[in-house]
């Protein structure tokens, strides 16, 4: 059973779909969609997207919309970034920060991406900060260390308060794209891991309050028995999220999901 009251499910593009590709698989979405759903379904699609995307999502609130990066500094001299308040205006409400593939292809730093999720949440949205292990690490015994240090770092400075509006994603980083997932105990273990690890930092109230999500091939065919486990409350989902039946089948276990948890 479930401490949460509603899932995320959460897609990230990454360097994928068009504007006017965007606009046919959001059209697919909104078909798609139960007509009040119990959760949350999010997507993420790359900066050049935004603007179609946001057009069509205004008239509906049953999908919400994140962006995949942001520079903290709200302007300035910084080629090729863009600002959080660039993206409040196209009704960003989450965004991604410190994805693996920033940390490790950009060489994103900690310190960075602590910087960033303060810059996100001054402004009032909702970041989602990314952490997870390599196989390197996980094949000596630093799984832990890593993510306890990724948290520590990440979360600097931010208060109990403010706690309710973030979100952890998992994703190790060997199951991103590799068809490879952690299994449902393995992630629960990491997981329940981050949940005590944040009531430490915060408080039992603010940590349960943080949406915990699993990323790494989740996919339709593995959504029940990862979304099942106690904390994991939603997934973080890339291949299967940019083709809209394997994407709103994923959302569909979670209303199912829901509603068992609802009638226990
Ligand atoms: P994947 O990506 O679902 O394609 O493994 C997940 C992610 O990187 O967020």
């Amino acid at each position: 059973m479930h401490t949460q009251k509603s899932f995320l499910i959460a897609g990230n593009w990454k360097m994928n779909k068009t504007a006017a590709e965007t606009v046919t698989l959001i059209q697919a979405l909104q078909n798609g969609l139960p007509n009040k759903p119990k959760n949350e379904l999010l997507i993420c699609p790359p900066f050049t997207s935004l603007f179609e995307a946001q057009r069509l999502l205004r008239s509906s609130e049953m999908l919400s919309l994140g962006a995949q990066n942001a520079h903290p500094k709200p302007s300035g001299a910084y080629t090729g970034e863009i600002s959080i308040p660039m993206l409040e205006e196209l009704h960003v409400r989450y965004i991604l920060i410190g994805h693996s593939e920033r940390r490790l292809l950009f060489n994103e730093t900690n310190k960075f991406i602590n910087e960033k999720v303060r810059a996100v949440l001054s402004a009032g949205l909702k970041p989602v900060l990314c952490v997870g292990e390599t196989l390197e690490q996980r094949k000596s015994n630093q799984t832990f260390s890593v993510i306890e240090n990724q948290l520590l770092a990440g979360l600097r400075e931010i208060e109990a308060k403010e706690a309710s509006s973030i979100t952890v994603a998992y994703e190790p980083v060997w199951a991103i794209g590799t068809g490879e997932t952690a299994t449902p105990e393995l992630a629960q273990t990491v997981h329940a891991f981050i949940r005590q690890w944040l009531s430490k930092r915060f408080n039992e109230t603010s940590a349960a309050s943080i949406r915990l999500l699993y990323g790494g091939s989740l996919k339709p065919e593995n959504a029940k028995e990862l979304l099942m486990q106690k904390d994991i409350d939603g997934g973080l989902i890339g291949g299967a999220s940019l083709d809209a039946k394997a994407f709103l089948s994923i959302f569909q276990t979670a209303e199912a999901i829901a509603q068992e948890n609802l009638l226990s």
